[in-house]
């Protein structure tokens, strides 16, 4: 079984997580983590606070020798260029909750008196280390030929057109859009979108995609709702701060639709295929076999420059919420943390199904599951 833990607050000294079950013998690219850091660091629409951080790395603390995981628990560090909790003595309290955040309800629920010992967790600083995490999840996937890759499709009512069908060329263009955005045509609007929000001290949402490809056919399980892999995937994808909604595929378009528009016909040329895929590689909690493609639509962040009402919760005045440096548009970085979490989910399944202590029994197993037909002998 695979499992990680997360621990660390936004101003913290750093981020850590701790992932257990991965198989020895594979190889952790740093640089490839570093990658991913930066591409959620990125993104038009960011605010100061990234240029501040500069550039998240990562370190690898345990786990790993000679680049190779050993079998022992992983762990990760990703260190706050900003560290500004040394002295939370001197830091001033907050003591108005900002509508949109866990600030209100995280006070109540903990009983904490400055909205900041919330906060300071609850914020999506927490998703560094998670894309980390999904980073090392993805090294793994991809020893058994599995690609991903989120971007976006979205912003502001502002949508993508048609985008390239070959993976490929999709990730250059993703690569190569400030906002991970594949139909240029679209790239300035946005920009533009972006531009007003900040001016007027609003901020932005949107939507993005995931894609997995070369996910075997199998994966989850229909038979207890808990191990169905569409609710697993719903369940990483939302939580990802600022995410609000998903669908597999077209499923807000094909509830309009006749079933016979909608499910995916069976084909066989050696392998099990489908003609379409609109219901996005997942039917009955167990994937397909064709791409998995996931939507999840962000909200526009709640920390606003123009400030919505509140009430100060020592004295109960209403007041405007308390407001400090924050981004005006993060579905670009989303996008990334979305890749993140579904590699993690897919990693997790993966072993659940072909997992081994090594990874070398774990390709021998994955090769024999797809060199014997299971279905050779006719049922009388
Ligand atoms: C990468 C990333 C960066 C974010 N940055 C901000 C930010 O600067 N300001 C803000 O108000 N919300 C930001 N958010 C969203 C909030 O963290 C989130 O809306 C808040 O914690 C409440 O959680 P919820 O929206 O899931 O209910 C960010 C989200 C992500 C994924």
């Amino acid at each position: 079984m695979l499992r990680f833990l997360t621990a660390g607050e936004s101003h913290g000294k750093a981020l850590v997580g701790i992932i257990e079950g991965l198989p020895a013998g594979l190889h952790i690219s740093v640089d490839e983590i570093n990658r991913d850091l930066r591409a959620r660091q990125g993104g038009y629409g960011r605010g100061a606070r990234m240029q501040v951080i500069e550039e998240d790395t990562v370190e690898i603390v345990s786990g790993v020798m000679r680049g190779k995981t050993i079998g022992s628990p992983v762990s990760l560090l990703v260190k706050n260029k900003d560290w500004q909790l040394r002295n939370e003595d001197q830091l001033a309290g907050i003591t108005v909750p900002r509508p949109g955040h866990a600030d209100l309800g995280g006070a109540v629920k903990y009983g904490l008196q400055d909205i900041r010992e919330v906060s300071e967790r609850a914020s999506a600083r927490e998703t560094a280390i998670r894309t980390a995490i999904g980073s090392v999840a993805k090294q793994l996937l991809g020893e058994f030929g599995m690609t991903l890759l989120g971007w976006v499709l979205e912003i502001g009512g502002i949508r993508c057109g048609p985008v390239p069908l070959d993976l490929q060329d999709l990730r250059n263009a993703v690569d190569q859009s400030p906002l991970r955005c594949a139909d240029p045509s679209v790239e300035k609007p946005m920009m533009d979108a972006i531009d007003k929000a900040k001016a007027e001290g609003d901020t932005l949402g949107g939507v993005f995609a995931v894609l997995a490809h070369g996910v075997p056919c199998g994966l989850g399980s229909y038979v207890h709702w808990d191990r169905r892999l569409d609710g697993l995937l719903a369940q990483a994808l939302l939580s990802i701060p600022s995410v609000k909604g998903m669908e597999f595929g077209e499923a807000f378009a094909n509830s309009a639709k006749p079933g016979s528009s909608v499910h995916d016909e069976i084909l066989y040329d050696g392998v099990f295929r489908r003609k379409t895929n609109r219901a996005g590689g997942v039917e009955g909690g167990v994937s397909t076999g064709e791409a998995i493609l996931v939507k999840a639509a962000v909200k526009p962040l709640p920390t606003l420059k123009k400030p919505l009402n509140s009430v100060d919760i020592y004295t109960k005045v209403p007041v405007v919420a308390h407001y400090q440096r924050s981004d005006v548009c993060v579905v670009p970085a989303a996008s990334v943390v979305g890749e993140a979490v579904v590699a993690w989910v897919l990693a997790c399944a993966f072993c659940e199904r072909f997992g081994r202590d090594e990874l070398s029994r774990m390709k021998e197993g994955f090769q024999a599951s797809l060199d014997r037909d299971p279905f050779t002998e006719r049922l009388e």
